[in-house]
């Protein structure tokens, strides 16, 4: 069966304002920050009940993580967003897609958001 892994990599940089508050207002950690994301995320995606899906929260660069985490696991496919929130908005892809599309050892699909 299918094996679906969301990843969210804390890069140590500062929250959100948003975050911040939440963060502070619930006595939550930046781990817990992290996989409140992911969980939001996965209940936005609707995904069928038949996937098997895990967060997974880490620590450190998010295309380093994001590569060694699916090499770990032994991925067979990574999926990553064309951008995130950074700046350049001109730009077809962001640092981390493009680091791990330059980089990954299996096959990557960009998903343009
Ligand atoms: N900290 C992170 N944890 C997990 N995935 C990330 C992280 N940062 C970026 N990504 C993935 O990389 C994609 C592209 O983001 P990124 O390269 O950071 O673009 P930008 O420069 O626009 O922020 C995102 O849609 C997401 O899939
Ligand atoms: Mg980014």
């Amino acid at each position: 069966m299918f094996k679906t892994i969301l990843v969210a990599v804390d890069g140590q940089r500062p929250l959100a304002a948003p975050l911040a508050e939440l963060a502070q207002s619930e006595d939550l950690s930046r781990s817990e920050i992290f996989r409140r994301i992911l969980s939001s995320a996965l209940a936005l995606a609707e995904v069928s009940s038949d996937l098997e899906v895990e967060c997974l929260v880490c620590d450190g660069d998010p295309g380093d993580e994001i590569l060694a985490q699916a090499e770990h696991l032994g991925a067979d496919l990574i999926v990553i967003g064309s951008r995130g929130l950074g700046a350049y908005a001109e730009l077809l892809l962001g640092s981390v897609s493009r680091k791990v599309l330059h980089l990954a050892k299996v096959p990557v699909m960009v998903v343009r958001g």
